[in-house]
């Protein structure tokens, strides 16, 4: 099999594509679906794409098969991932003709569904890997929102650096992410990994609990907003402050509102993580803390103080692992293919 798109694919031979992504950390934060069908955000997010991280999806149509399969990390995947990626393989096989089942291969080198937004980047892998391998050459906005109706996070992974997801479809319904012009150089994310495994609640299911039953789920859409503006405009300022206490409090107010329908992300060591953070901050040390449907903590800071916070992290009880990332890429092709 020859690696890349092959748009002029025969009736017979497999089109192939594989693209690279990268997660994202989501400095204001998205929590809550506007439209479920269409799995539109009730709030608009800004995030960072993350070099360091990296899933490797390939994408092949074949006439010999009678399903879609996807294989995860070397191994089956479960129904439900299965069928998650069906649906965005469906889309894009109505878009472009394409009739065939494909064979999804894809590996993080990163823990898996564990809150280090394994699907953000997975998403975004599968999108521009299945538009390309079905001959579909659309533009970044374009994958931007077929990856977004399968995962709102992962449309934002299509970009590199700072990218924006807003709360309005245009009238065709396509809602993409977009890059911002960013003044922040330095900014760096040191993960505190506090857990190997898969976690409890997925992201969705965690977000429709809270849209249902948090009593102060109402509180988070006003918020929302707002710290979505100040995260912005620091970012587009390059004010590391201002951006880094916008985002802690955006990540306080999604959980806050999540604990309080019962959907707790964090262990003991998230919260010594989090005193960690503000022990540092009193200190005078610049780091802000963020966490997303697991119980990890993302510290922003800067270059300058990243082997000083990394030290801090990796003496927390429970801490497993720190990983020091920074702005990366958007997600692209991968002519070389799956190795
Ligand atoms: C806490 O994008 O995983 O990471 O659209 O239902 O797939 P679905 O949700 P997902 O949610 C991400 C939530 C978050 C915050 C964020 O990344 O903005």
């Amino acid at each position: 099999m020859s690696p890349g798109a092959d748009p002029g694919a025969m009736p017979g031979k497999v089109a192939e594509a594989t693209a690279i992504a990268h997660p994202n950390i989501a400095l204001a934060k998205y929590w809550g679906k506007r439209d479920v069908a269409s799995n539109v955000p009730a709030v608009p997010s800004l995030s960072v794409t993350l070099a360091g991280m990296r899933t490797r999806t390939t994408v092949a149509f074949d006439a010999a098969l009678h399903e879609d399969v996807l294989t995860l990390g070397g191994r089956e995947a479960s129904p439900e991932a299965r069928a998650r990626a069906a649906t965005l393989l469906a889309r894009v096989r109505d878009a472009s003709g394409e009739r065939r089942f494909a064979r999804v291969v894809s590996d993080n080198d990163f823990p898996t569904a564990s809150g280090l937004a394994s699907s953000a980047s997975g998403f975004a892998a599968l999108a521009l890997a299945a538009t390309r391998a079905a001959g579909l050459d659309w533009n970044p906005a374009r994958v931007s929102d077929l990856a977004r109706r399968s995962s709102a996070s992962a449309a934002r992974s299509l970009f590199g650096g700072f990218v924006a997801l807003g709360t309005e479809p245009g009238s065709d319904g396509v809602l993409a992410a977009e890059s911002v012009p960013a003044a922040l150089p330095d900014l760096r994310v040191v993960v505190a990994v506090t857990s190997e495994g898969a976690k409890a609640t997925n992201s969705t299911s965690g977000m429709l609990r809270t849209q249902e039953t948090s009593p102060f789920y109402r509180a988070w859409l006003d918020v929302a907003p707002r710290l979505c503006a100040d995260v912005r405009a620091g970012v587009v300022a390059g004010d590391f402050e201002a951006t880094g206490r916008a985002a802690e409090a955006s990540a306080l107010a999604m959980h806050a509102s999540a604990i309080a329908a019962g959907v707790v992300y964090w262990n003991g060591a998230t919260l010594e993580a989090l005193r960690t953070v503000f022990d540092l901050r009193a200190r005078g040390t610049l780091a802000f803390a963020t966490m997303d449907a697991g119980p990890h903590v993302k510290v922003i800071t800067r270059d300058a103080d990243v082997a000083l916070v990394a030290t801090c992290l990796r003496s927390v009880p429970g801490v497993l692992r720190v990983l020091e990332t920074s702005p990366g890429e958007g997600a692209r092709l991968d002519p070389e293919g799956h190795r």
